[in-house]
Protein backbone atom coordinates (compact mmCIF):
# COMPACT_ATOMS: atom_id res chain seq x y z
CA UNK A 1 0.00 0.00 0.00
CA UNK A 2 2.95 2.83 -1.03
CA UNK A 3 1.94 6.29 -1.69
CA UNK A 4 3.46 8.21 -4.34
CA UNK A 5 4.46 11.91 -4.18
CA UNK A 6 4.21 13.46 -7.35
CA UNK A 7 6.46 17.17 -7.73
CA UNK A 8 4.16 19.35 -9.57
CA UNK A 9 6.31 21.51 -12.30
CA UNK A 10 6.55 22.83 -15.68
CA UNK A 11 8.83 20.33 -17.38
CA UNK A 12 7.75 19.91 -20.36
CA UNK A 13 7.08 16.29 -21.43
CA UNK A 14 10.18 14.98 -24.09
CA UNK A 15 10.92 11.72 -25.80
CA UNK A 16 9.84 9.16 -27.45
CA UNK A 17 8.72 5.42 -25.94
CA UNK A 18 6.68 2.23 -26.86
CA UNK A 19 4.15 2.07 -24.27
CA UNK A 20 3.79 -1.53 -22.85
CA UNK A 21 1.62 -4.42 -24.58
CA UNK A 22 -2.28 -3.61 -25.03
CA UNK A 23 -4.34 -5.39 -21.55
CA UNK A 24 -7.59 -6.32 -23.58
CA UNK A 25 -5.70 -7.96 -25.91
CA UNK A 26 -3.19 -9.82 -24.04
CA UNK A 27 -5.86 -11.59 -22.18
CA UNK A 28 -7.63 -12.40 -25.10
CA UNK A 29 -4.03 -14.20 -26.36
CA UNK A 30 -3.64 -16.37 -23.26
CA UNK A 31 -7.27 -17.56 -23.23
CA UNK A 32 -7.24 -17.99 -27.59
CA UNK A 33 -4.12 -19.51 -27.59
CA UNK A 34 -4.59 -21.88 -24.64
CA UNK A 35 -7.60 -22.92 -27.11
CA UNK A 36 -5.38 -23.36 -29.66
CA UNK A 37 -4.04 -26.79 -31.68
CA UNK A 38 -0.43 -26.09 -30.82
CA UNK A 39 1.86 -23.67 -29.87
CA UNK A 40 1.92 -19.71 -30.02
CA UNK A 41 4.57 -17.29 -29.48
CA UNK A 42 3.19 -13.48 -28.27
CA UNK A 43 4.99 -10.62 -28.77
CA UNK A 44 4.85 -7.17 -26.49
CA UNK A 45 2.71 -9.04 -23.87
CA UNK A 46 1.54 -6.84 -21.27
CA UNK A 47 3.25 -8.06 -18.10
CA UNK A 48 0.71 -6.48 -15.12
CA UNK A 49 -1.26 -7.88 -12.57
CA UNK A 50 -4.65 -8.41 -14.90
CA UNK A 51 -2.88 -10.17 -17.14
CA UNK A 52 -1.00 -12.82 -14.97
CA UNK A 53 -4.29 -13.30 -13.23
CA UNK A 54 -5.74 -14.84 -16.95
CA UNK A 55 -2.23 -16.34 -17.28
CA UNK A 56 -2.88 -18.11 -13.54
CA UNK A 57 -6.55 -19.15 -14.41
CA UNK A 58 -5.38 -21.03 -18.35
CA UNK A 59 -2.36 -22.49 -16.28
CA UNK A 60 -4.67 -23.96 -13.52
CA UNK A 61 -7.23 -25.03 -16.48
CA UNK A 62 -3.96 -27.13 -18.01
CA UNK A 63 -2.46 -24.84 -20.65
CA UNK A 64 1.27 -24.37 -20.44
CA UNK A 65 2.39 -20.72 -20.30
CA UNK A 66 6.13 -19.69 -20.40
CA UNK A 67 6.51 -16.15 -19.97
CA UNK A 68 9.56 -14.37 -20.78
CA UNK A 69 10.03 -10.40 -20.77
CA UNK A 70 7.09 -9.69 -22.85
CA UNK A 71 7.38 -12.61 -25.38
CA UNK A 72 4.80 -15.71 -24.19
CA UNK A 73 4.74 -19.22 -25.23
CA UNK A 74 1.75 -21.14 -24.49
CA UNK A 75 1.30 -24.62 -25.26
CA UNK A 76 -2.27 -24.47 -26.29
CA UNK A 77 -4.63 -27.87 -25.23
CA UNK A 78 -7.15 -27.46 -28.20
CA UNK A 79 -10.64 -26.62 -27.68
CA UNK A 80 -12.05 -29.14 -25.67
CA UNK A 81 -8.51 -29.74 -24.01
CA UNK A 82 -9.13 -28.41 -20.77
CA UNK A 83 -8.86 -29.69 -17.26
CA UNK A 84 -10.65 -29.24 -14.02
CA UNK A 85 -8.73 -27.06 -11.94
CA UNK A 86 -7.57 -28.21 -8.36
CA UNK A 87 -8.48 -24.62 -6.93
CA UNK A 88 -10.65 -21.58 -6.97
CA UNK A 89 -9.39 -19.47 -9.73
CA UNK A 90 -8.37 -15.92 -8.21
CA UNK A 91 -9.31 -13.25 -10.81
CA UNK A 92 -7.30 -10.73 -8.81
CA UNK A 93 -9.19 -7.30 -9.71
CA UNK A 94 -9.27 -8.20 -13.28
CA UNK A 95 -13.25 -7.63 -14.31
CA UNK A 96 -11.88 -9.48 -18.06
CA UNK A 97 -10.35 -12.28 -16.86
CA UNK A 98 -13.65 -13.27 -14.62
CA UNK A 99 -16.36 -12.44 -17.40
CA UNK A 100 -14.55 -13.81 -20.37
CA UNK A 101 -13.72 -17.37 -17.97
CA UNK A 102 -17.74 -17.45 -17.08
CA UNK A 103 -18.19 -17.61 -20.77
CA UNK A 104 -15.48 -20.35 -21.53
CA UNK A 105 -15.96 -22.17 -18.28
CA UNK A 106 -19.71 -22.48 -18.70
CA UNK A 107 -18.79 -24.91 -21.52
CA UNK A 108 -16.71 -27.54 -20.29
CA UNK A 109 -17.66 -30.80 -18.71
CA UNK A 110 -16.24 -29.85 -15.17
CA UNK A 111 -16.67 -27.34 -11.90
CA UNK A 112 -14.83 -24.50 -11.17
CA UNK A 113 -14.91 -21.71 -9.10
CA UNK A 114 -14.04 -18.10 -9.61
CA UNK A 115 -13.23 -15.32 -7.12
CA UNK A 116 -11.01 -12.14 -6.57
CA UNK A 117 -9.98 -9.40 -4.51
CA UNK A 118 -11.94 -7.11 -2.61
CA UNK A 119 -12.51 -4.84 -5.39
CA UNK A 120 -13.89 -7.54 -7.66
CA UNK A 121 -15.98 -9.22 -5.52
CA UNK A 122 -18.35 -5.50 -5.42
CA UNK A 123 -18.61 -5.76 -9.48
CA UNK A 124 -22.13 -6.57 -11.01
CA UNK A 125 -21.58 -10.19 -12.86
CA UNK A 126 -25.49 -11.12 -13.70
CA UNK A 127 -25.03 -9.55 -16.68
CA UNK A 128 -22.62 -12.28 -18.08
CA UNK A 129 -24.58 -14.95 -16.12
CA UNK A 130 -28.07 -14.28 -17.23
CA UNK A 131 -27.15 -14.66 -21.13
CA UNK A 132 -24.97 -17.74 -20.52
CA UNK A 133 -27.86 -19.53 -18.53
CA UNK A 134 -30.25 -18.63 -20.98
CA UNK A 135 -27.43 -21.05 -23.04
CA UNK A 136 -28.02 -23.33 -20.40
CA UNK A 137 -25.43 -22.46 -18.40
CA UNK A 138 -25.45 -23.40 -14.62
CA UNK A 139 -23.96 -20.95 -12.33
CA UNK A 140 -24.47 -19.91 -9.16
CA UNK A 141 -23.12 -17.15 -6.12
CA UNK A 142 -23.28 -14.56 -3.85
CA UNK A 143 -26.67 -12.32 -4.48
CA UNK A 144 -28.64 -14.45 -6.76
CA UNK A 145 -25.21 -14.79 -8.98
CA UNK A 146 -24.35 -11.46 -9.31
CA UNK A 147 -21.30 -11.18 -7.25
CA UNK A 148 -18.13 -13.55 -6.43
CA UNK A 149 -17.45 -16.05 -6.03
CA UNK A 150 -19.24 -18.20 -9.09
CA UNK A 151 -19.20 -22.04 -9.21
CA UNK A 152 -19.98 -22.55 -12.94
CA UNK A 153 -21.15 -26.49 -13.35
CA UNK A 154 -20.05 -26.46 -17.13
CA UNK A 155 -21.74 -28.31 -19.62
CA UNK A 156 -23.57 -28.31 -22.91
CA UNK A 157 -24.59 -25.45 -24.22
CA UNK A 158 -26.94 -23.92 -26.86
CA UNK A 159 -26.72 -20.77 -29.33
CA UNK A 160 -29.25 -18.32 -28.45
CA UNK A 161 -30.08 -14.62 -29.77
CA UNK A 162 -29.17 -12.02 -27.63
CA UNK A 163 -29.19 -8.53 -27.06
CA UNK A 164 -26.61 -6.67 -24.41
CA UNK A 165 -29.03 -5.00 -21.92
CA UNK A 166 -25.39 -2.52 -21.53
CA UNK A 167 -23.20 -2.45 -23.72
CA UNK A 168 -19.40 -4.51 -22.52
CA UNK A 169 -17.51 -6.00 -24.40
CA UNK A 170 -16.33 -8.68 -22.05
CA UNK A 171 -20.08 -9.78 -22.02
CA UNK A 172 -19.82 -9.53 -25.67
CA UNK A 173 -16.79 -11.60 -25.44
CA UNK A 174 -17.82 -13.92 -23.11
CA UNK A 175 -21.13 -14.90 -24.83
CA UNK A 176 -18.47 -15.32 -28.08
CA UNK A 177 -16.30 -17.99 -26.01
CA UNK A 178 -19.43 -19.87 -24.86
CA UNK A 179 -20.85 -19.84 -28.76
CA UNK A 180 -17.56 -21.61 -29.68
CA UNK A 181 -18.97 -24.75 -28.04
CA UNK A 182 -22.83 -23.92 -28.07
CA UNK A 183 -25.14 -26.10 -30.44
CA UNK A 184 -26.90 -23.77 -32.98
CA UNK A 185 -25.74 -20.58 -33.89
CA UNK A 186 -25.11 -18.08 -31.26
CA UNK A 187 -25.65 -14.28 -31.66
CA UNK A 188 -25.43 -11.52 -29.87
CA UNK A 189 -26.40 -7.61 -30.59
CA UNK A 190 -25.07 -4.56 -29.73
CA UNK A 191 -26.56 -1.79 -28.08
CA UNK A 192 -23.73 0.45 -29.29
CA UNK A 193 -20.31 -0.57 -30.74
CA UNK A 194 -17.94 -2.14 -28.28
CA UNK A 195 -14.29 -2.58 -28.93
CA UNK A 196 -13.98 -6.06 -31.07
CA UNK A 197 -10.62 -7.20 -29.91
CA UNK A 198 -12.11 -10.74 -29.45
CA UNK A 199 -13.64 -11.11 -32.74
CA UNK A 200 -10.58 -9.80 -34.44
CA UNK A 201 -8.74 -12.08 -33.23
CA UNK A 202 -10.64 -15.08 -33.64
CA UNK A 203 -10.91 -14.37 -36.98
CA UNK A 204 -7.19 -14.26 -36.85
CA UNK A 205 -7.04 -17.66 -35.39
CA UNK A 206 -9.23 -19.10 -38.25
CA UNK A 207 -12.21 -18.77 -36.33
CA UNK A 208 -15.34 -18.01 -38.25
CA UNK A 209 -17.81 -15.13 -37.60
CA UNK A 210 -20.15 -13.36 -38.79
CA UNK A 211 -20.61 -9.33 -38.44
CA UNK A 212 -22.97 -7.52 -39.38
CA UNK A 213 -24.06 -3.93 -37.99
CA UNK A 214 -24.26 -4.88 -34.48
CA UNK A 215 -24.70 -8.53 -35.02
CA UNK A 216 -22.39 -10.95 -34.34
CA UNK A 217 -23.19 -14.33 -35.18
CA UNK A 218 -20.93 -17.47 -34.34
CA UNK A 219 -21.03 -21.41 -34.67
CA UNK A 220 -19.44 -24.26 -32.74
CA UNK A 221 -15.35 -24.23 -33.19
CA UNK A 222 -13.94 -27.88 -34.13
CA UNK A 223 -10.36 -26.22 -33.98
CA UNK A 224 -8.05 -23.20 -33.73
CA UNK A 225 -4.87 -22.21 -35.13
CA UNK A 226 -2.29 -21.45 -33.32
CA UNK A 227 -0.74 -18.08 -34.52
CA UNK A 228 2.14 -15.49 -33.98
CA UNK A 229 0.54 -12.77 -31.91
CA UNK A 230 2.09 -9.41 -32.01
CA UNK A 231 0.47 -7.30 -29.49
CA UNK A 232 0.37 -3.64 -29.96
CA UNK A 233 0.98 -0.68 -26.95
CA UNK A 234 -2.19 0.05 -25.11
CA UNK A 235 -3.62 2.91 -26.46
CA UNK A 236 -4.90 3.32 -22.42
CA UNK A 237 -1.66 3.54 -21.15
CA UNK A 238 -0.24 5.75 -23.69
CA UNK A 239 -3.37 8.09 -23.20
CA UNK A 240 -2.15 9.34 -19.68
CA UNK A 241 1.10 10.55 -21.42
CA UNK A 242 -0.89 11.83 -24.28
CA UNK A 243 -2.74 14.26 -21.43
CA UNK A 244 0.34 14.90 -19.70
CA UNK A 245 1.92 16.60 -22.87
CA UNK A 246 -0.66 18.40 -23.83
CA UNK A 247 -1.62 20.24 -20.46
CA UNK A 248 2.61 21.10 -20.41
CA UNK A 249 3.81 24.13 -22.29
CA UNK A 250 6.42 23.28 -25.01
CA UNK A 251 5.94 19.31 -24.71
CA UNK A 252 6.06 17.17 -27.41
CA UNK A 253 6.21 13.24 -27.16
CA UNK A 254 5.87 10.20 -29.43
CA UNK A 255 4.59 7.06 -28.56
CA UNK A 256 4.98 4.63 -31.07
CA UNK A 257 3.07 1.17 -32.14
CA UNK A 258 0.27 2.18 -30.13
CA UNK A 259 -3.19 0.35 -31.24
CA UNK A 260 -5.44 2.84 -32.34
CA UNK A 261 -8.33 0.54 -32.94
CA UNK A 262 -11.35 2.96 -33.73
CA UNK A 263 -13.80 1.26 -31.01
CA UNK A 264 -11.36 1.98 -28.52
CA UNK A 265 -9.81 5.24 -30.26
CA UNK A 266 -12.37 7.65 -28.52
CA UNK A 267 -9.67 9.65 -26.34
CA UNK A 268 -8.41 10.67 -29.22
CA UNK A 269 -11.32 11.79 -30.76
CA UNK A 270 -12.14 13.60 -27.68
CA UNK A 271 -8.56 15.22 -27.10
CA UNK A 272 -8.87 16.11 -30.82
CA UNK A 273 -12.17 17.89 -30.26
CA UNK A 274 -10.98 19.77 -27.14
CA UNK A 275 -8.08 21.43 -29.51
CA UNK A 276 -5.89 19.30 -28.55
CA UNK A 277 -2.71 18.51 -31.43
CA UNK A 278 -2.17 14.68 -31.64
CA UNK A 279 -0.85 13.04 -35.24
CA UNK A 280 -1.38 9.69 -35.61
CA UNK A 281 1.83 8.61 -38.03
CA UNK A 282 3.01 5.72 -40.12
CA UNK A 283 -0.83 3.99 -39.98
CA UNK A 284 -0.57 0.00 -39.88
CA UNK A 285 -1.82 -3.36 -38.84
CA UNK A 286 -0.70 -6.16 -36.76
CA UNK A 287 -2.47 -9.33 -37.07
CA UNK A 288 -6.20 -7.86 -37.76
CA UNK A 289 -5.51 -4.74 -35.10
CA UNK A 290 -4.48 -0.95 -36.61
CA UNK A 291 -1.70 0.58 -34.73
CA UNK A 292 0.25 4.10 -35.33
CA UNK A 293 2.60 5.90 -33.63
CA UNK A 294 0.85 9.24 -31.47
CA UNK A 295 2.88 12.43 -31.63
CA UNK A 296 1.07 14.46 -29.32
CA UNK A 297 2.31 18.18 -28.57
CA UNK A 298 1.22 20.82 -25.67
CA UNK A 299 -2.14 22.50 -26.82
CA UNK A 300 -4.63 25.05 -25.83
CA UNK A 301 -7.87 23.16 -24.56
CA UNK A 302 -11.51 23.98 -24.42
CA UNK A 303 -14.47 22.63 -22.71
CA UNK A 304 -16.46 19.90 -24.73
CA UNK A 305 -19.63 17.46 -24.20
CA UNK A 306 -19.02 13.70 -24.39
CA UNK A 307 -21.81 11.18 -24.84
CA UNK A 308 -23.43 8.96 -27.15
CA UNK A 309 -21.81 6.30 -29.03
CA UNK A 310 -17.99 8.06 -27.74
CA UNK A 311 -18.69 6.56 -23.98
CA UNK A 312 -17.76 2.88 -24.72
CA UNK A 313 -15.11 4.32 -27.01
CA UNK A 314 -13.18 5.76 -23.89
CA UNK A 315 -14.58 4.50 -21.51
CA UNK A 316 -11.42 3.57 -19.61
CA UNK A 317 -10.28 6.72 -20.47
CA UNK A 318 -13.09 9.42 -19.49
CA UNK A 319 -11.09 9.70 -15.95
CA UNK A 320 -8.61 11.33 -17.75
CA UNK A 321 -10.78 12.83 -19.94
CA UNK A 322 -11.80 14.40 -16.90
CA UNK A 323 -8.10 15.62 -15.95
CA UNK A 324 -7.91 17.34 -19.44
CA UNK A 325 -11.30 18.99 -18.74
CA UNK A 326 -9.77 20.17 -15.74
CA UNK A 327 -6.69 22.55 -17.46
CA UNK A 328 -9.02 23.27 -20.59
CA UNK A 329 -11.23 27.26 -20.75
CA UNK A 330 -14.30 26.39 -20.01
CA UNK A 331 -16.86 23.38 -19.04
CA UNK A 332 -16.89 19.68 -19.81
CA UNK A 333 -20.03 17.83 -19.99
CA UNK A 334 -19.45 13.55 -19.81
CA UNK A 335 -22.97 11.95 -19.64
CA UNK A 336 -24.52 8.27 -20.61
CA UNK A 337 -21.45 7.13 -18.84
CA UNK A 338 -23.21 5.20 -15.81
CA UNK A 339 -21.04 2.58 -16.69
CA UNK A 340 -17.81 4.28 -14.99
CA UNK A 341 -19.71 3.54 -11.51
CA UNK A 342 -19.31 -0.22 -11.69
CA UNK A 343 -15.90 -0.20 -12.55
CA UNK A 344 -12.87 -1.22 -10.83
CA UNK A 345 -14.21 1.78 -8.23
CA UNK A 346 -16.87 4.45 -8.68
CA UNK A 347 -14.78 6.44 -11.17
CA UNK A 348 -17.50 8.73 -11.45
CA UNK A 349 -17.41 9.93 -7.33
CA UNK A 350 -13.71 9.12 -7.06
CA UNK A 351 -12.78 11.73 -9.75
CA UNK A 352 -15.29 14.35 -8.41
CA UNK A 353 -13.94 13.86 -5.10
CA UNK A 354 -9.61 14.08 -6.03
CA UNK A 355 -10.18 16.23 -8.48
CA UNK A 356 -12.06 18.37 -6.21
CA UNK A 357 -8.96 18.22 -3.28
CA UNK A 358 -6.71 19.62 -6.26
CA UNK A 359 -9.19 22.65 -6.12
CA UNK A 360 -11.23 21.69 -9.53
CA UNK A 361 -14.67 22.13 -9.40
CA UNK A 362 -16.64 19.29 -10.43
CA UNK A 363 -20.33 18.58 -10.34
CA UNK A 364 -21.37 14.95 -9.89
CA UNK A 365 -24.31 13.42 -12.48
CA UNK A 366 -25.89 9.81 -11.81
CA UNK A 367 -24.41 9.22 -15.54
CA UNK A 368 -21.31 11.40 -15.29
CA UNK A 369 -20.13 14.73 -14.64
CA UNK A 370 -19.61 18.35 -15.38
CA UNK A 371 -16.11 19.49 -14.56
CA UNK A 372 -14.97 23.15 -14.75
CA UNK A 373 -11.70 24.41 -16.01
CA UNK A 374 -9.24 25.86 -13.51
CA UNK A 375 -6.94 28.39 -13.29
CA UNK A 376 -4.64 26.49 -11.38
CA UNK A 377 -4.48 23.39 -9.44
CA UNK A 378 -2.64 22.65 -5.86
CA UNK A 379 -1.51 20.04 -4.50
CA UNK A 380 -3.40 17.68 -1.75
CA UNK A 381 -3.54 14.53 -0.70
CA UNK A 382 -5.33 12.04 -3.02
CA UNK A 383 -6.26 8.68 -2.79
CA UNK A 384 -5.89 6.23 -5.70
CA UNK A 385 -9.50 4.51 -4.44
CA UNK A 386 -7.48 0.98 -4.87
CA UNK A 387 -7.76 1.90 -8.87
CA UNK A 388 -4.87 1.77 -11.31
CA UNK A 389 -6.71 4.08 -13.29
CA UNK A 390 -7.59 6.54 -10.74
CA UNK A 391 -4.14 6.43 -9.80
CA UNK A 392 -2.62 7.65 -13.06
CA UNK A 393 -5.35 10.08 -13.92
CA UNK A 394 -4.44 12.13 -11.15
CA UNK A 395 -0.93 11.57 -11.15
CA UNK A 396 -1.38 13.38 -14.24
CA UNK A 397 -3.22 16.40 -13.02
CA UNK A 398 -0.68 16.33 -10.35
CA UNK A 399 2.30 16.83 -12.61
CA UNK A 400 0.56 20.25 -13.56
CA UNK A 401 -0.61 20.85 -9.35
CA UNK A 402 0.93 23.38 -7.57
CA UNK A 403 3.65 22.17 -5.02
CA UNK A 404 3.29 18.58 -4.09
CA UNK A 405 0.45 16.14 -4.27
CA UNK A 406 0.64 12.35 -2.18
CA UNK A 407 -1.60 9.62 -4.10
CA UNK A 408 -2.17 6.69 -1.48
CA UNK A 409 -2.52 3.38 -2.16
CA UNK A 410 -0.44 3.91 -5.90
CA UNK A 411 1.04 0.83 -6.45
CA UNK A 412 -2.48 -0.58 -7.30
CA UNK A 413 -1.08 0.91 -11.27
CA UNK A 414 0.38 -2.47 -11.30
CA UNK A 415 -3.02 -3.74 -12.52
CA UNK A 416 -2.24 -2.27 -15.70
CA UNK A 417 1.18 -0.51 -16.00
CA UNK A 418 3.50 -1.50 -13.08
CA UNK A 419 6.69 0.95 -14.31
CA UNK A 420 4.32 4.02 -14.76
CA UNK A 421 5.87 6.35 -12.18
CA UNK A 422 9.40 6.07 -13.61
CA UNK A 423 7.86 6.63 -17.25
CA UNK A 424 6.29 9.63 -16.95
CA UNK A 425 9.37 10.34 -14.70
CA UNK A 426 11.87 10.09 -17.30
CA UNK A 427 9.01 11.79 -20.00
CA UNK A 428 9.17 15.03 -17.32
CA UNK A 429 13.07 14.96 -17.11
C1 LIG B 1 -12.65 -4.63 -21.48
C2 LIG B 1 -13.90 -4.09 -21.63
C3 LIG B 1 -14.40 -2.92 -20.89
C4 LIG B 1 -13.26 -2.15 -20.25
C5 LIG B 1 -12.28 -3.06 -19.56
C6 LIG B 1 -11.67 -4.04 -20.55
C7 LIG B 1 -12.26 -5.80 -22.27
O1 LIG B 1 -15.26 -3.36 -19.86
O2 LIG B 1 -13.75 -1.20 -19.35
O3 LIG B 1 -11.25 -2.31 -18.95
O4 LIG B 1 -11.05 -6.13 -22.32
O5 LIG B 1 -13.15 -6.41 -22.88
P1 LIG B 1 -16.85 -3.59 -20.08
O6 LIG B 1 -17.04 -4.77 -20.95
O7 LIG B 1 -17.38 -3.83 -18.69
O8 LIG B 1 -17.36 -2.31 -20.67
Amino acid sequence: MANKIIKGSSSPLRGEITPPGDKSISHRALILGSLANGKSVVSGFLISDDTLSTANAMRLLGARINIDGTQVEISGLGINGLSEPEQIIDCGNSGTTTRLLCGLLSAQNFTSTLTGDQYLQKRPMRRVVDPLTLMGARISGEENGNKLPLTIDGGRLHGVSYRLPVASAQVKSAILLAGMYADGETEVIEPEPTRDHTERMMSYLGVPLEKNGGTIKISRVDAIEPGGIVVPADLSSAAFFIVAALITPGSEILLKDVGINPLRAGIIDILRAMGGDITVLNEREVNGEPIGDILARSSDLHGIEIGGELIPKAIDELPLAAVAASFAQGNTLIKDASELRVKETDRISAMAKELGKLGVEVEEFEDGMRVLGAESLSGATCSSWGDHRIAMSIAVAATRARGETEITDADCVSVSYPGFFEVIDELRS
